[in-house]
């Protein structure tokens, strides 16, 4: 009784709860010396993020097989995995180990298939190989970690990272609308983004959040892909829409109403395309050889040739340059 009457007391001792006066001029905020400055990274000409606020829709699949087109196409492509928590990208390219540092203490990034990447992931402590399997087991260590140094990982991973000159910089966002997306809009241009959603209205409603976000943040969006957008037979290449919800292709009229293309026409967002469920596309992704490069000498794959399709608007939609 006593320590809530003196809290009361101390509360009333000012104008209101936070302490700022009544009258006169406000308080002006001291300059912050630490606050990021927004700025381009170093060498780096375009920068795109892949996200969704929903998590699991295969952001890094589609940033990965992005990437990838681009870098086959000879366009100078970076890949900087921005899930401080969750790192895909060195399972994704078969990547590990500690990247080197240059002689101005920058990161060199490591390079597969002609796709130079970063991630958190490179920089955990490596798991030892079993003697008895010679197998590499899966790492339990969780990172744990909280408010600053989440944000200075992430400046790191965004400032000190030597890319040498890139065409286009691909950023595969977590989960999410919060601190980590916020931060990296804080502290870096982006030139455009690309929602990766799958058809269930519970994905689309997380996607279309992420595109308010966008928005808000002075983002281009540089518009949506459904993934997972349906099953198409092995056998008899019958496609089934697993997870369709009332989702039309755009040509049926009947469909328009609900759906990943009816909502790219509301908020007047460009669709960028389909890519199917398929489980090749999942196989290729744990092995360490996305769907582009795994199947370039296919003579023809619908999964690879959606991915392509996505990428090439992309790349007219930011002047890159598709040959
Ligand atoms: N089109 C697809 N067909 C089959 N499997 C897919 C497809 N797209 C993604 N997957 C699989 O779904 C799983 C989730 O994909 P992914 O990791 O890319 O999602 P994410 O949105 O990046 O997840 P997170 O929110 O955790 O970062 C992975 O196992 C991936 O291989
Ligand atoms: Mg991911």
């Amino acid at each position: 009784m006593r320590s809530r009457m003196f809290s009361t007391f101390r509360v009333l001792q000012h104008d209101n709860p936070l302490g700022l006066p009544r009258s006169g001029t406000p308080p002006s905020l001291k300059s912050r010396r630490g606050l990021p400055q927004k700025r381009k990274i170093r060498d780096v000409e375009k920068v795109i993020a892949v996200s969704s606020a929903k998590g699991g829709v295969g952001k890094s699949t589609v940033a990965v097989n992005l990437a990838l087109s681009f870098a086959r196409r000879g366009i100078r492509t970076g890949l900087l995995d921005t899930d401080i928590f969750g790192p895909s990208v060195p399972t994704l390219l078969n990547l590990s180990g500690e990247p080197r540092l240059d002689e101005n203490n920058c990161l060199i990034p490591l390079t597969n298939y002609g796709l130079k990447s970063m991630s958190m992931g490179y920089l955990l402590p490596q798991t030892q190989t079993d003697t008895q399997t010679g197998e590499v087991p899966m790492d339990t260590t969780p990172i744990s970690w909280r408010g600053l140094m989440v944000t200075k990982a992430m400046h790191q991973l965004l400032h000190s990272v030597s890319w040498g000159p890139l065409d286009v910089l691909v950023l595969d966002l977590p989960p999410g609308t919060g601190d980590v997306q916020l931060t990296i809009n804080q502290e870096v241009i982006i030139d455009g983004s690309v929602i990766v959603t799958t058809p269930q209205d519970i994905a689309l409603r997380d996607a279309v959040r992420g595109f308010g976000m966008f928005q808000r943040m002075d983002v281009p969006v540089l518009g949506m892909v459904r993934n997972m957008a349906y099953f198409a037979c092995p056998n008899c290449g019958h496609q089934t829409k697993i997870f369709s919800h009332g989702d039309g292709d755009g040509s049926n009229h009947s469909c328009e109403d609900r759906g990943v293309v009816a909502e790219c026409k509301r908020l007047g967002v460009d669709f960028l395309g389909d890519i199917p469920l398929d489980a090749r596309v999942c196989e290729d992704a744990d092995r360490g050889m996305p769907t582009v490069v795994a199947e370039e000498s296919a003579e023809r794959s619908a999964r690879r040739e959606a991915f392509l399709g996505v990428a090439e608007q992309v790349a007219r939609k930011i002047g890159l340059e598709w040959r």
